[in-house]
């Protein structure tokens, strides 16, 4: 492992660009010669993808980045408290917007002795850390360029630690694979760490259908991109604009499905991979999941691997919920 080290603040990198560059080439192998066939959802994010993603955010239909700033606004000091840790580590931090809600409430606690931000994404952690350097400046800020299938156990523990994962993001995990993140995690906390876990709720299909599929057209637009990102990485020739943005939502899972159908036959290539892509007139690619849970639902998952609810926390119309677990 490389550590890049300046005052005050560290980067672990257990993840290497080479690493990035292997998993695509076989995630896009992999998923493009199944039957049917899939995308994993991480490559939707490249630059224009965060772009559209952050505007996804501001959407009137998605409600859960708001509600849950809302929730953490509301509830922040008490959450803090609840958590009783000294170090924040918070996974997929992104650009750590929200977070500071959360280091300044541990903060005005006197306890917070560093942040541990994880990304998968070397570019967005320099930039989180260079802007949380300006407005922390005491902070000890020790990020890690990690991959939370892989590098749980190797993060930096420099005090007694408060997991945190937003957004609900564990939502992109199908079930059996969020069994394995979740005993992972549980393996990776020590006895007395807490997690804070953010879900999204199930609610009246249509409003999950809504957000997943706007008016503007911008999650379509969000969707189509891992096409882009597949031509430019793997010197494709696939047309985004073969495909058109579809989201379901799934009763029996309940979660929400995006695919890519494809509106005419595709006949294209992947010349990285030597690769020929196929589709017959609409077939479809799945390229996302996102479960949406219920209180009695996570948290049996979570006893199951050692990890017992404290609390929770939600808004007033119950859309988005927060959890705190301990192990
Ligand atoms: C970042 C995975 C939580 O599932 O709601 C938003 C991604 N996809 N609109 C979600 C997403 C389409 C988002 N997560």
């Amino acid at each position: 492992m490389t550590t890049i080290s300046t005052p005050g603040a560290s980067l672990d990198v257990l993840l290497t660009p080479q690493d990035l560059r292997a998993a695509l080439e076989s995630d896009a192998r992999a998923g493009l010669t199944a039957t049917p066939k899939w995308l994993p959802p991480k490559y939707f994010y490249d630059d224009r993808g965060s772009r559209l993603f952050e505007e996804i955010t501001r959407l009137p239909e998605y409600y859960p980045t708001r509600t849950e700033h809302a929730i953490l606004s509301a509830y922040a000091d008490d959450i803090a408290a609840a958590a009783g840790a000294e170090v924040l580590l918070e996974l997929g931090s992104g650009s750590s917007q929200k977070t500071r809600l959360l280091l300044d409430a541990m903060a005005r606690r006197a306890e917070l002795a560093a942040y541990v931000p994880v990304d998968v994404s070397a570019g967005a952690l320099r930039d989180a850390m260079a802007a949380l350097r300006a407005d922390y400046p005491h902070l000890p800020l020790l990020g890690a360029v990690a991959d939370f299938d892989r590098h749980l156990g190797a993060l930096p523990a420099p005090g007694r630690r408060l997991w945190v994962l937003l957004g609900s993001t564990i939502g992109n995990y199908p079930t059996a694979e969020r069994r394995t993140f979740l005993s992972g995690l549980a393996d990776a906390m020590r006895p007395g760490e807490a997690l804070l876990l953010g879900v999204d709720l199930v609610k009246d299909p249509e409003r999950l259908v809504a957000a997943y599929d706007d008016a503007a057209g911008v999650t379509a637009a969000f969707n189509r991109n891992v096409i882009a990102v597949l031509d430019r990485e793997l010197d494709g020739d696939l047309d985004p604009e073969d495909f058109v943005h579809v989201a379901l939502w799934d009763a029996e899972n309940e979660w929400i499905e995006m695919r890519l159908r494809a509106s005419r036959p595709v006949s294209g290539r992947l010349a990285a991979l030597d690769l020929p892509v196929e589709l017959a007139r609409d077939e479809e690619i799945r390229t996302e999941i996102s479960a949406k849970f219920r209180r009695e639902r996570i948290e049996p998952e979570l006893a199951e691997v050692g990890l017992t609810v404290e609390r929770w926390w939600t808004d007033p119309m119950a859309d988005f919920g927060l959890l705190l677990a301990r192990r």
